[in-house]
């Protein structure tokens, strides 16, 4: 999708003068603010209401603006960003000196990335036109521990009156955070799961490579992204996945047990929503039981592009639990598993 030159140019001097402006990118939308500019950046946290240590993802036109952010940049890092930059995936590298404690959270280190969407990098050219250092602090623009955001309505529902332009352009096709790699520490190591593969990386890493392949479940275990949060990208309705299920029997008889238990516990009927990449089956619900069913690809690309846009629908809903049929247990879910895990992560 292209974009109309007077909303980018309006984007582009807002962000100059030091405000807020939210745009798409390939992965979720962001809430980007000038990151070489420290009052700036401090307004993203202040519309968020995120902690200030945590640190932020810089959005770059291009790899050549590497250097501008990084020193001591290994040779993985630009082989990665050749093979996957315009794209969704995040390099956290030693950070350049100037770089403010605003933007990296007071450490090293700074996550880089080129997103792969062509108004994001519209955004991105036009900004570095003005400004040399040519980068955009953007986390995903959703109020802080809430979902993220991919389409503008939702960066509405989350920002209104806390953002000064809101840039439209249309729904995210990847749906969900990009892949956060760490090159900062020598060989190379997923902090965040995405929509790049482990053994996608693996084929440029090689052996530097912390998560190989066939351990690529492991990353869902331990998200060691710094300052990140169990509870991150959830719901307020409460989420429950439930699991091993082979047949559309024995869905219904989940989906039936974990209501039961929900129902037990408020002591009245209550209203259910279910997320499935199977279709409804005939089940033998009690009546009074209303329940939404969301359908949702079942592919793990189909089914991250969809996932926000669907746990954010069922939110709207007024209900009492989100049941979630959880995928199959294989490295290709592993970002999904990720993203569910902390939507039905309760303290
Ligand atoms: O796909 C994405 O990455 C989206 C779009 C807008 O680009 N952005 C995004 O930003 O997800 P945010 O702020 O919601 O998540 C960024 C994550 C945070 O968990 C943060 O802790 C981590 O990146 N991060 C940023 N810089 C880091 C650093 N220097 N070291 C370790 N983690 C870092
Ligand atoms: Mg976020």
């Amino acid at each position: 999708m292209g974009s109309n030159p007077a909303v980018l140019a309006q984007a582009v001097a807002l962000l100059q003068q030091g405000e807020l402006v939210a745009f798409p990118t390939e992965t979720v939308y962001g809430l980007g603010a000038d990151g070489s500019n420290p009052a700036a950046v401090a307004k993203i946290f202040a519309a968020k209401g995120r902690p200030a240590d945590h640190p932020l993802i810089i959005h770059l036109p291009g790899a050549a603006w590497m250097e501008q952010w990084a020193k001591e940049i290994p040779d993985v890092a630009w082989e990665l960003a050749e093979d996957f930059w315009p794209g969704p995936l995040t390099l956290i590298l030693k950070k350049q000196d100037w770089v403010p404690d605003a933007v990296t959270g007071g450490q090293d280190t700074v996550g880089l990335r080129v997103p792969g969407h062509p108004v994001a990098l519209e955004l991105l050219r036009a900004f570095a036109q003005v400004d040399p250092r040519g980068g955009l602090a953007a986390p995903s623009a959703n109020r802080f521990g809430r979902i993220s955001p991919t389409t503008a309505l939702h960066v509405q529902e989350e920002l209104a009156g806390r953002v000064a332009l809101i840039v439209d352009g249309g729904a995210c096709q990847v749906g969900i955070e990009s892949t956060i790699v760490d090159l900062s520490r020598g060989g190379g190591e997923i902090l965040r799961p995405g929509h790049i593969s482990p053994a996608q990386l693996l084929e440029v890493l090689g052996d530097g490579f912390a998560p190989g392949v066939d351990r690529g479940l492991e990353v869902l275990e331990a998200p060691r992204v710094s300052g990140s949060l169990a509870s991150h990208y959830a719901p307020s309705t409460p989420v429950q996945l439930v699991g091993d299920l082979d047949g559309p029997g024995r869905l219904a008889d989940a989906v039936a047990m974990a209501v039961a238990g929900v129902q037990a516990e408020a002591g009245r009927v209550v209203r259910c929503g279910v997320l499935s990449y199977r279709a409804r089956p005939e089940m033998v619900l009690p009546r009074e039981w209303r329940c939404e069913w969301h359908l949702v690809p079942a592919d793990p690309a189909g089914y991250a592009r969809a996932l926000y846009g669907a746990l954010r629908a069922l939110d709207h809903q007024g209900l009492d639990v989100i049941v979630v049929e959880s995928p199959p247990e294989t490295p290709a879910w592993a970002a999904v598993w990720d993203r569910l895990r902390r939507a039905a992560y309760r303290e």
